[in-house]
């Protein structure tokens, strides 16, 4: 990338120097970033227990994937388990593994992820939703490193660093019985925060720079140019999602290009909650309408399953679904900020 005509604050990098695309590098300059970055180098090299914590889009993924590059571990596998996305009849197979004929179906062996983790890092990812079955024997492995393959009585020992990962708030969890106290305890030895971007809204420019880069290559757009007044308007932005968020807005902007001077295709939405003056006679319906908002777009819209908002605001898809309609809430980025903008920002509410 080179220097833009337009006055962009980009650096040049040459392609060569630009990271694999599957192990991106963490860009970040704020303190808050530096923080995190720092606790990260800490616990790194030892075989400890990472708890990484942080909203949807933080970065929690990638900060697996740092420690498991900077430890002795490294030439070993990162196995990567999504708590989330597997039924919880087959969470227990995926992770212990299974001897051949423990279920009917079951024809042949098969390896659990820890067993293939075995001298590596093991990455059990949202590990909010693991099942009581499940978290007890994971409880087990991390006190004694072993575990048995379902239908086995062979007990299997294993060397796996553990790394896992929650947008959930824990000690709720625990407080309302769906996690176990003493798993959470064995885990959170060394819990590290990812900071919402809002929190570090100088970390947006380079973020960037580097998320611009990785997208016009993926998509093989030459960018060269990034406006000064599109990063401020990045930088002011409360971002929800976080740097997926960011990422997706660059990556429609990337795609839709007419030159090679990046544009956004579409209007940020507004930062609503932010925007909601401290009055006390504001209305109710706008509040709760600018939060369900908040929500939708942090979960990527999405409204049914464990990721979605419905779950995130603690009610059933189908009431969600009108309380939307009656909101007049829909997904059109121009839509929502026309309809909000007014109500919100009005002076007689102020
Ligand atoms: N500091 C960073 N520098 C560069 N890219 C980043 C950074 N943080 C996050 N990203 C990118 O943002 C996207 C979201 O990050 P990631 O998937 O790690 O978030 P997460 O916290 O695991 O989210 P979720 O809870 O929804 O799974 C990824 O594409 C990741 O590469
Ligand atoms: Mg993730």
């Amino acid at each position: 990338m080179r220097l833009g005509a337009a006055g962009t604050r980009l650096v040049p990098v040459e392609p060569s120097l630009a990271e694999p695309p599957d192990e991106p590098e963490m860009a970040g300059v704020s303190d808050a970033f530096r923080y995190m970055q720092f606790r990260l180098a800490q616990v790194a090299p030892t075989h400890a227990i990472v708890l990484l914590l942080g909203e949807t889009g933080t970065g929690k993924g990638l900060a697996a994937q740092t420690i498991h590059r900077l430890s002795p571990r490294r030439a070993a596998r990162f196995v990567s388990v999504d708590c989330a996305a597997l039924p919880a009849t087959l969470i227990e197979s995926e992770l212990f593994g299974r001897e051949r004929g423990a279920f009917t179906d079951a024809r042949a062996t098969q390896i659990g992820r820890f067993e293939l983790a075995d001298g590596g890092t093991i990455f059990l990812d949202e590990i909010g939703e693991l099942p009581a079955e499940a978290q007890a024997k994971l409880l087990r492995v991390l006190q004694q490193g072993q575990f048995e393959r379902l239908g086995s009585p062979r007990t299997i020992k294993v060397d796996v660093r553990v790394i896992a990962a929650t947008n959930r708030t824990l000690p709720e969890e625990v407080r309302t019985g769906r996690f176990r106290s003493d798993l959470y305890y064995r885990l959170s030895v060394f819990p590290i925060t990812m900071p919402p971007l809002r929190d570090r809204h100088g970390d947006v420019p380079v973020l960037v720079e580097r998320l611009v880069m990785r997208l016009s290559e993926r998509h093989q757009r030459a960018i060269d140019v990034i406006p000064p007044a599109l990063l401020d308007q990045l930088a002011a932005y409360d971002w929800p999602g976080n740097v997926r968020e960011l990422e997706n807005v660059l990556e429609r902007a990337v795609i839709t290009a007419a030159d090679r001077t990046l544009r956004l295709a579409e209007p940020l939405s507004p930062q609503m909650a932010d925007a909601v003056p401290a009055a006390s006679h504001i209305v109710l319906a706008d509040v709760e309408r600018a939060h369900i908002i908040r929500i939708l777009q942090a979960r990527g819209w999405r409204i049914e399953g464990v990721r979605g908002a419905a779950a995130a605001l603690g009610l059933k898809p189908s009431t969600l679904r009108s309380r939307m309609r009656k909101l007049g809430i829909h997904r059109a980025a121009g839509e929502v900020a026309h309809e909000l903008a007014p109500r919100i920002g009005h002076p007689l509410l102020g």
